[in-house]
């Protein structure tokens, strides 16, 4: 990456966290769990058309944000790491060339943990990829054939080794309540899981998402998940296997090494602003005073003829309300085990919050007020973090 770094005077916004997304929408084939925008192709892909298309879409959005200072990138999936590293570092100098970009950016790739994919990660970091987060999913092999993954336990563990030696920073994922999972058998995964000593674990609990095949499995009773119950004993060993090994929940999913949260994550979480590009890429950015929401096309190839023939692929371009903002500032930052400033709230929403909900929460142990008058969900609080939020945000 080009230009990382280059003194220029001050921009608007100067001290404050911009992200940028760019999402690469393919993957070698759908694993059976997953709603992300993802699509298989058996032609091979266009890579050059794609990174002409990303760059435009990139100078499009650099031009509605001037000034401002990149302080994390986030190539996400889909699965970017089937990117050539030359497109990775095609979209890299484009938001250089169009941004400034600090000293120290965080740059994460996401990666499917295969020994092809691993045999790029030089290449990855040479572009400038200094951190990435692969999907492991699961250290199991049988739970592996299950998830739909192309991988083995094996392969993945030596994708982490060629990780750990590639990049400064590295993250990976794994999924938990699975099918017939015991709490002992989730407590040993997760233990060889930390003596890969990685500074990062997203640890996501299997969702039944809509309209995938396991949403047909499990209506027609042939998947069965652990229930409300056996999930809970699953989140409380997940909490207290992690803090134990000093990687604590940040996040409702996602434990570091105080330190080494995901900076680029952190700032959707924070609710601070972010640029989204690529099919089905979403951003909130500041325009003229308003904070806008953004969203492009979903489907590849009909985004990649909207940005050649417009510059880029908005099919949402609205501004959110102070009540919508508020909203989603309370939505993403109860997330975080930091909580939410309420003044901040206040200047958002134009109100404060209701004292007399904040007030029943905290008599239920499912809020609390810190000694800086951040307020923010307790341990107890966080298995039921969408009813918290719902009883707030009425
Ligand atoms: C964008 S996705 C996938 C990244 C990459 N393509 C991969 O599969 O390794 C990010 C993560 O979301 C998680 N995920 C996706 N669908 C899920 C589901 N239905 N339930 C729980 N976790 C899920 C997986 O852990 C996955 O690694
Ligand atoms: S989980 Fe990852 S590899 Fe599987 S379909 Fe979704 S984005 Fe693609």
């Amino acid at each position: 990456m080009t230009g990382a770094g280059s003194p220029h005077a001050s921009p608007p916004g100067k001290g404050n966290a911009f992200g940028v997304y760019v999402h690469w929408p393919f993957c070698l084939s759908k694993c059976p769990y997953c709603d992300f925008n993802s699509h298989v192709r058996h032609a091979p892909v266009d890579e050059d058309r794609f990174a002409r298309a990303f760059a435009r879409e990139i100078e499009t959005t650099a031009a509605r944000t001037p000034g401002r200072e990149v302080s994390s990138i986030f190539l996400g999936g889909g699965t970017p790491s089937l990117m050539r590293p030359q497109t990775v570092g095609a979209i890299l100098d484009a938001i250089a060339k169009h941004w400034r970009v600090a000293p120290g950016v965080e740059v994460t790739l996401e990666a499917n943990p295969t020994s092809v994919e691993a045999t790029r990660f030089a290449g990855y970091r040479s572009a400038g990829v200094n951190r990435v987060s692969l999907g492991v999913q699961s250290l199991d092999d049988a739970a592996l054939a299950q998830l739909g993954r192309l991988h083995s336990a094996r392969e993945a563990l030596e994708a982490v080794a060629v990780a750990r030696d590639s990049f400064e920073r590295f993250s990976f994922d794994l999924i938990y309540a699975r099918p017939d999972q015991t709490p002992d058998a989730w407590q040993a995964e997760l233990d060889r899981a930390l003596d890969e000593d990685s500074e990062h674990l997203s640890l996501y609990q299997l969702t039944i998402e809509a309209d995938t095949p396991f949403a047909t499995l499990h209506a027609a009773g042939k998947l069965r998940i652990p229930d409300p119950d056996a999930a809970r004993v699953l989140y409380d060993v997940t909490q207290e296997v992690t803090a134990a090994r000093g990687l604590p929940a940040y996040e409702v999913s996602n434990h570091a090494r105080p330190g080494a949260e995901c900076r680029h994550n952190l700032i959707y979480w924070r609710y601070g602003e972010y640029a989204g590009v690529g099919p089905g890429a979403h951003g909130r950015l500041q325009v003229d005073g308003a904070r806008v929401a953004t969203a492009t096309e979903k489907h590849p190839e009909r985004w990649l003829l909207r940005v050649e023939s417009r510059g880029h692929g908005l099919i949402v371009d609205d501004t959110l309300s102070r009540e919508e903002q508020a909203d989603e500032l309370l939505l993403m930052g109860l997330r975080l085990t930091e909580g939410i400033d309420p003044v901040r709230f206040a200047a958002t929403a134009g109100r404060p919050l209701d004292a007399s909900r904040i007030a029943d929460l905290c008599t239920q142990h499912l809020l609390e007020i810190d000694g800086a008058g951040r307020l923010r969900v307790t341990p107890a609080g966080f298995p039921l973090l969408d009813a918290v939020v719902a009883d707030l945000a009425a």
